[in-house]
C-alpha cells in the first residue's frame, strides 16, 4: 500500500507527535524549508536521516524574511510535489503552519540577526535575516529538535544562525551541507524556476566565475583584481546586474582575512528579474 508522509499544521498537533517521540526515547531532526523542493532539499532529508531517529520537514514561505518589493507572492508552491518528494525521501513528518498559526494576529515579538547579517546579502536585503532568524527560532522552539540542517548554498544565512544558536544558547547543533547543483553547475534553487530559456543558459556563469575566482586567489591573485575581474565576467556573460562579489573568511564572514584561514567566495547576481546566490571555498594564499 502506498502511504504518504504525515503532515500536521497546528503547533498542538505537531506537538502530539513529537512528545510521543521523546517519550519513546527518539531523536529529531529538523529541515527547515520554504517549499517548491528540489534535489537540494532531499538532499539535507538525507543527511537528517543520518543524525536523528525522526526527521520533521518544515515548509512554510515565511512573510517576515521578503521585503514589500520581494518575490513573497510569486514564491513558487508546490504542495502535491513536496508531499511526493518527502515521502519518497521517508522523513517522518511535514510541518506546515498558515502564516496565521506562525504569526497569529497579536504576534509582536522578533529577533534581530546578529552581526554576520550586517553586509552582503544585508546590505541588499535589509531585514531579511531579521526574518529568517524570528522564524528558525519559532521553528526551534516549535520542534524541538536535537539537529538543524541547512544548506551551504545560503552560505550567509548559515552563519547567521549559527550566531542565534550561540549568541542565544538554544539546545540544537546546525549542521552544513554542500550545495547540490545542476550538471552544468548552477545550483538548485527553488527560484531558478523564474528564468527564462535564455536566461537559464546563462546562469551557469555565476558557478564558474566564482569558482574560477577561487582559482586566481589560490595563486596569489590580488583580492581586488580577483572581484573587478570577476563582475565584469558575469556582466559580459549577460547578468544584469551585479550586487556583490565578496572574498570573506568562511568562519566569520568578516572582510579582514589573514593567511592561511579558509576562504569563502560570495556572490549575488541579477539575471532580468531573478537574483541569484551562489558561494564556493577558497583557499588562502599561501
Ligand atoms: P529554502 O530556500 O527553501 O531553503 C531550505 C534549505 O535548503 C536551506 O537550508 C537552503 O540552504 C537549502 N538549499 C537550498 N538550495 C540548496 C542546494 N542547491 N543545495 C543544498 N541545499 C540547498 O532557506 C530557506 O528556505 C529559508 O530561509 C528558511 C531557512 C526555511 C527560513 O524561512
Amino acid at each position: 500500500m502506498s502511504h504518504s508522509v504525515k503532515a500536521v499544521s497546528t503547533v498542538r498537533d505537531l506537538r502530539h507527535v513529537t512528545a510521543d517521540w521523546r517519550s519513546a526515547g527518539k531523536t529529531i531532526a529538523l529541515v527547515p524549508t520554504m517549499g517548491a523542493l528540489h534535489s537540494g532539499h532531499v538532499s539535507l532529508v538525507r543527511q537528517a536521516k543520518d543524525r536523528a531517529d525522526k526527521v520533521v520537514v518544515s515548509i512554510f514561505v515565511n512573510p517576515t524574511q521578503f521585503a514589500p518589493h520581494e518575490d513573497l507572492a510569486r514564491y513558487p508552491r508546490d504542495e502535491a510535489g513536496d508531499h511526493a518528494k518527502l515521502t519518497a525521501a521517508e522523513a517522518d513528518l511535514v510541518w506546515s503552519p498558515s502564516v496565521e498559526e506562525m504569526y497569529p494576529a497579536s504576534f509582536s515579538t522578533g529577533i534581530k540577526a546578529g552581526s554576520a547579517a550586517a553586509d552582503l546579502e544585508g546590505a541588499f536585503r535589509p531585514h531579511h535575516f531579521d526574518g529568517v532568524a524570528t522564524v528558525c527560532a519559532k521553528l526551534f522552539n516549535q520542534v524541538t529538535p536535537d539537529v538543524a540542517i541547512f544548506g551551504e548554498k545560503d552560505y550567509q544565512q548559515l552563519a547567521v544562525l549559527r550566531q542565534l544558536v550561540d549568541d542565544l544558547n538554544m539546545p540544537l547543533k546546525l549542521i552544513a551541507a554542500p550545495t547540490v547543483r545542476e550538471t552544468d553547475g548552477l545550483a538548485l534553487s527553488s527560484r531558478n524556476a523564474y528564468l527564462s530559456e535564455k536566461e537559464r543558459a546563462i546562469a551557469p556563469a555565476l558557478y564558474a566565475t566564482i569558482t574560477d575566482a577561487a582559482e586566481k586567489i589560490a595563486i596569489g591573485t590580488p583580492f581586488s583584481v580577483v572581484t573587478t575581474d570577476a563582475t565584469a565576467r558575469l556582466v559580459k556573460a549577460g547578468f544584469t546586474k551585479v550586487d556583490y562579489i565578496d572574498i570573506r573568511d568562511a568562519s566569520t564572514l568578516s572582510a579582514s582575512v589573514s593567511p592561511g584561514k579558509p576562504l569563502r567566495i560570495l556572490a549575488a547576481a541579477w539575471l532580468g528579474k531573478t537574483r541569484l546566490i551562489d558561494n564556493v571555498a577558497a583557499g588562502s594564499p599561501s
